[in-house]
C-alpha cells in the first residue's frame, strides 16, 4: 500500500486558507483550486521518466533529456474535478482528458455514474485522476474502478482535501495508486462533508448555492 503525500508547501497552505474560507466567492475559488492543483501537478509528476536526446543550441550541440515513454493523461471527475483541470494543463498542456461523470446521492453516499469520454489509448497512459474532494471515497473508487476497467494500470489520484475515511477507503480498495492531498482534515460530519473543509466543493467552484 503507497503512503499518501501530502503536499503543504507554503504556497499552497497559503492558498488553501483562502480557499477554505467561506467569504471566498467562486470567481476566487476556481483561481484558488486551479492554482492548487497546479502546483500540486509540478510535485505529482516529479518521478516522470526522462530519456536523453541530442539538439542544437545555437553555439553546440548538447545532449537534453524529455519526458520518455508513456504520455500523461488528465481524469477530472466531474463536476468539482473540471475546476483543476486548466490548473494541470498549463504544466502539461500536451496531455489528454478524460472525463469521468460521478456524483454522490445525498441520502446513501453511493457514488452514481453518469458519463465517462475517456482518450482512445488511455491504457498506453500515466493517469492522474482529479477531484478536490475525497470524502468517504466512493466517488474516487468507482471513477478508478471504471479507469482500470479500460486497461490503464498506471494511476495517481490527485485531491486537495482528504478525510481520513476516504484515504483508508481508497487506499483499501486501490493500494496500487499513489495518493496525493492538500490537506489532511478530521473527519466526515453526519452528511458525510469534510470537516473543517471547504463546504460543497462544486457548488462553491461553479457558484450554485
Ligand atoms: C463531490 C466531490 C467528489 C465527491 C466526494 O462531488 O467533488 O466527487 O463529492 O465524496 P465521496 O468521497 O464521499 O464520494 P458531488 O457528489 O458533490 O458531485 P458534483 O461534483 O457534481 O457536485
Ligand atoms: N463533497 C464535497 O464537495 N465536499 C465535501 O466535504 C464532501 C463531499
Amino acid at each position: 500500500m503507497l503512503k499518501p503525500v501530502v503536499l503543504d508547501h507554503p504556497l499552497i497552505q497559503h492558498k488553501m486558507t483562502l480557499l477554505r474560507d467561506k467569504n471566498t466567492g467562486s470567481k476566487e475559488v476556481r483561481e484558488l483550486v486551479a492554482e492548487i492543483a497546479m502546483l500540486m501537478c509540478y510535485e505529482a509528476t516529479r518521478d516522470l521518466p526522462l530519456v536523453e536526446v541530442e539538439i542544437e543550441t545555437p553555439l553546440a550541440i548538447a545532449k537534453s533529456k524529455v519526458i520518455a515513454g508513456r504520455k500523461l493523461a488528465f481524469i477530472p471527475i466531474l463536476r468539482a474535478g473540471l475546476g483543476m483541470e486548466q490548473g494541470v494543463l498549463n504544466l502539461v498542456p500536451a496531455a489528454k482528458v478524460g472525463h469521468i461523470g460521478v456524483y454522490r446521492d445525498p441520502e446513501t453516499l453511493k457514488p452514481v455514474e453518469y458519463y465517462c469520454k475517456l482518450p482512445v489509448d488511455i491504457k498506453n497512459r500515466e493517469v492522474i485522476v482529479l477531484d478536490p474532494m475525497l470524502a468517504t471515497g466512493g466517488s474516487a473508487v468507482d471513477a478508478i474502478n471504471s479507469i482500470k476497467a479500460k486497461g490503464v494500470t498506471n494511476i495517481k489520484f490527485m485531491c486537495i482535501v482528504a478525510a481520513p475515511e476516504g484515504l483508508k477507503a481508497l487506499q483499501s480498495a486501490h493500494p496500487d495508486v499513489q495518493i496525493y492531498c492538500a490537506a489532511l482534515d478530521k473527519g466526515l460530519n453526519e452528511h458525510g462533508y469534510i470537516l473543517p473543509g471547504l463546504g460543497d466543493a462544486g457548488d462553491r467552484v461553479f457558484g450554485t448555492k
